[in-house]
């Protein structure tokens, strides 16, 4: 297992390409079972989770490779039906599967995806909106086995306590592509990783409208055809890198980005005293005032603030000047990272959902444990503006998330290296 090590202090400088969103290639790619035909997918990230996604691939039958950052689905039928534990296990996004395949093979058996350190992850919304398309489910044996003669077209509601749900609205809609007449999906997420999904299966010969509103409205149609497609820009890895910049008082021009998908955070930076310029594909981050403002965060469905940036901004928010309050609205359980982040020197409080943040002037360096990805950024943000040397620990769950993030960090000038464990 490998460790990163960091040694913080200094103001990371220069640019930085944003790769492709993880969490828009993992559907679009598991979307690909919706046709025999080939497909190409640019722009995928080089990560462990989209390689997880080529096994499940692999797994159903579907021959994929991946070319540098193209991912090629070659032509030819999904043969099997069944995600098995041992892949879907790593992996949660796994759960995405599953609509693409009830609908393409009218079965479908899925490993029961589980709990996760960010805090439980029902998945009864993906069945309801299912169900509600005329398939039958039942959990056996620890599958999520699903079947269906025909799924036919319906109203479905996909709210849940927290809001709306972007795989459940992935799945659904997938599903929806295929089935006989017209669904309506209300309080459908409106993620940009879910209109990106949305327009790679209208490529696909999918007929959908309200992409990126609550309300999508999917007329089934007999057969989706193969597509070419280009992976929007990761926003959390543009947020990850928009905060090291703040972090260590650096000065970073991010290209590839798409700012208008990262505007809760880009607003949320302007009050807290950074200097943010954007053009519609880059973002100039600096620092306006010398120490950054103290603030209130609430994470919230899209286009609110992302509870996928919470730990990281944290990060950022333990050096403020002043108590800053951050509420997680989606994982209320999201908060592992405090006690890390404590170790090294920061004054965080748990009271609920709510993380009371007294700012202190300085972290310093520790060993440290990564418990999940986003987590483990918001250590790595820490180590850089930390004195003296951080090292942290299970560092494989950022491999799952962020591509050649340590290359990428050198180059804006940061002292970070990777060790195997001993
Ligand atoms: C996606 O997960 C992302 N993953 C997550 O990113 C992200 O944190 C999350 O959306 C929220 O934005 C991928 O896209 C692969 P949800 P998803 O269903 O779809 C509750 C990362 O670090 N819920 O939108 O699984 C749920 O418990 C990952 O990249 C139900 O109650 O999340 C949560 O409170 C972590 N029932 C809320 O909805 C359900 O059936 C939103 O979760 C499903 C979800």
């Amino acid at each position: 297992m490998d460790k990163l090590v960091v040694e913080g202090g200094r103001a990371l400088k220069g640019e930085v390409m944003i790769s492709g969103a993880k969490n828009s290639c993992l559907p679009i790619m598991a979307a690909s079972i919706l046709t025999d035909d080939a497909c190409v997918i640019n722009n995928v990230p080089s990560l462990r989770d989209v390689d997880t996604m080529v096994k499940i691939l692999m797994a159903l039958g579907i021959n994929g490779r991946k070319e540098g950052s193209v991912f090629i689905r070659e032509k030819g039928p999904c043969r099997h039906v069944v995600a098995p534990y041992e892949i879907v296990s790593t992996m949660r996004a796994s759960i995405c599967a599953l609509g693409p395949l009830l609908a393409k093979k009218k079965e479908a058996k899925v490993s029961f995806p589980g709990g996760c350190i960010i805090g439980p992850r029902p998945i009864d919304l993906h069945i309801k909106g299912l169900k509600c398309l005329g398939a039958d489910i039942k959990v056996e044996g620890g599958y999520i086995v699903a079947r269906t003669k025909q799924l036919k077209g319906a109203d479905v509601f996909l709210g849940g306590h927290f809001g709306s749900s972007v795989l459940a609205t992935a799945n659904v809609m997938m599903a929806a592509t295929l089935a006989k007449g017209e669904t309506v999906i209300h309080n459908a997420a409106c993620e940009p990783e879910v209109e990106d999904l949305a327009n790679f299966l209208v490529k696909m010969g999918a007929s959908i409208e309200g992409q990126a509103t609550p309300t999508l409205r999917i007329k089934g149609v007999r057969a989706l055809h193969g597509a070419e497609h280009n992976v929007i820009p990761d926003r959390i890895e543009t947020g990850t890198f928009m905060l090291a910049a703040s972090i260590t008082d650096g000065d970073i021009l991010l290209k590839g980005a798409m700012p208008r998908h990262i505007m809760a955070l880009i607003d949320k930076m302007n009050e807290l005293g950074s200097d943010i310029r954007t053009t519609e594909s880059t973002i100039h981050v600096r620092r306006r005032k010398r120490n950054i403002k103290a603030c209130t965060v609430t994470t919230l469905p899209y286009p609110g603030f992302p509870t996928d940036m919470q730990a990281q901004i944290m990060s950022l928010l333990s050096v403020a000047d002043g108590i800053s309050v951050i509420t997680e609205k989606i994982y209320p359980e999201r908060f592992i990272h405090i006690s890390e982040l404590n170790r090294m020197g920061a004054d965080i409080l748990l009271e609920g959902p709510n993380a009371i943040v007294k700012g202190v002037r300085s972290l310093s360096g520790a060993d440290v444990m990564a418990s999940d990805l986003r987590a483990s950024a918001a250590l790595v943000l820490a180590g850089l503006v930390a004195r003296g040397k951080t090292s942290i620990h299970r560092v494989y769950h950022l491999d799952r998330g962020y591509e050649r993030i340590e290359e990428k960090l050198i180059r804006l000038g940061a002292r970070i290296r990777r060790e195997k464990e001993k």
